[in-house]
């Protein structure tokens, strides 16, 4: 990861300290570059035969910006500024040759990095690295968590394109144990190739809903707040399911509501209900928590992954916000399925959720939110 000077710490549990005091960011700095300068030329990405894993689709539906400034992509990002990189590393079985790749997503092209290693299984690989100083142009000292969190996004988009392509199942690396790259997609021909040996230490991503189609992952935008209109309790659970089903055992996952029955609600035990576990209307601390994005007050509902206590080593952190970016990610979709408007929260100071119930300081933290409406800015303005 490059650090811009002087803005964020190197050392990751000081970083997030540092991004969840109230301290203020400064004012912009330059994001520079908006695509990693790669070597050599850019080349297409060809057509694929039948057989194929089909990487145009593949990127085209997970991280390829759709017009030249960068904006609308299928993968969200704090404040739009995408500091995700990915390198490719190419086996049998694609529609490019065997190698190493870095991808352009501006220009939807890649470039030729080398060969590819020894063992290279069937299939791609994307590996995930972020250029921090994009994020941090904007949050300074809050851009740590975001980065990650951005990652944990980008690697979902992929999974979910891989499974909207009928490819082999993607197998996610995200243990948190190395900082470059942070994360690892590894996306098998479709199926009825031999599948290849999963990367070490890789794990599967997790139950297997009904695949999204392209056009959903394509039309996913974050709602433009305010998100208005309390969800339906089955839509929440169905909600909080994708995301816990999605996360870690690092994380736990909760609903703040608001009336007729203000207060925060988790899983029941069983799963099937919610089960409200402390009443009183959050979302206004929240909101306040959120770098005072007043707008969040009046959510119908706000999903809230939280835990990553503040002495949790690096690794732990790392996990726990990758992860908790990838489930709110799924989290997401499944929202836009079941018709509500949703947008990504990322951005958390003193937002210590277990001091604020009554619990010891330190323990149970907002690691990450996404919130929740039965309608948006977009559909007030239409109707
Ligand atoms: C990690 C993360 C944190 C985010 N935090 C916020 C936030 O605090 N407030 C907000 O209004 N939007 C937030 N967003 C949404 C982004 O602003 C949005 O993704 C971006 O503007 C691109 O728009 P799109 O998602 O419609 O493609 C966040 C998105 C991500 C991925």
């Amino acid at each position: 990861m490059q650090h811009p000077p002087d803005t964020i710490p190197i050392d990751l549990a000081a970083a997030l300290a540092l991004a969840r005091s109230p301290r203020p960011p400064g004012p912009d700095t330059p994001a520079g570059a908006a695509v990693r300068a790669w070597p050599g030329t850019p080349v297409p990405l060809p057509q694929a035969g039948p057989a194929d894993l089909d990487l145009h689709a593949l990127l085209r539906l997970s991280l390829a910006a759709s017009d030249t400034s960068g904006r609308l992509r299928p993968a969200p990002s704090a404040g739009a500024l995408h500091p995700v990189d990915t390198e490719l590393t190419v086996g049998t079985g694609c529609s490019l040759p065997p190698g190493r790749y870095g991808y352009d997503p501006l220009r939807h092209r890649v470039h030729h990095l080398g060969r590819q290693p020894a063992g290279t299984p069937p299939g791609a690989t994307a590996a995930l690295t972020v250029t921090a100083q994009r994020t941090a142009s904007h949050y300074g000292h809050r851009a740590r968590p975001l980065l990650l969190l951005d990652t944990g996004h980008a690697a979902a988009a992929l999974v979910l394109a891989a499974r909207a392509l009928g490819t082999g199942e993607p197998r996610l690396r995200m243990d948190g144990r190395t900082e470059s790259p942070l994360t690892s997609v590894h996306v098998p021909p479709p199926a009825g190739r031999a599948p290849g040996p999963a990367p070490d230490g890789s794990r599967a991503t997790g139950r297997r809903e009904q695949p999204p189609t392209a056009a959903e992952l394509l039309a996913r935008r974050s709602a433009p707040p305010p998100l208005r209109g309390a969800p339906a309790p089955d839509a929440l659970r169905t909600v909080l399911t994708a995301a816990a089903d999605a996360g870690t055992a690092d994380l736990r996952w909760s609903v703040a509501v608001g009336p007729p029955r203000p207060g925060l609600a988790a899983r029941a035990a069983d799963g099937a209900a919610l089960r409200h576990y402390a009443t009183g209307d959050a979302r206004p601390t929240l909101a306040a928590w959120a770098a005072g994005q007043a707008w969040i007050a009046d959510a119908g509902a706000v999903l809230l992954a939280h835990g990553c206590p503040s002495d949790a080593d690096a690794p732990r952190i790392r996990r726990a916000h990758l992860r908790a970016g990838f489930a709110v990610h799924l989290a997401h979709l499944t929202a836009l399925r079941l018709g509500l408007a949703a947008r990504p929260v990322g951005s958390w100071q003193q937002a210590d959720l277990g001091a604020a119930l009554g619990a010891a300081p330190g323990r149970d933290w907002i690691v990450h939110a996404l919130a929740l409406g039965t309608h948006s800015a977009d559909e007030e303005n239409t109707t």
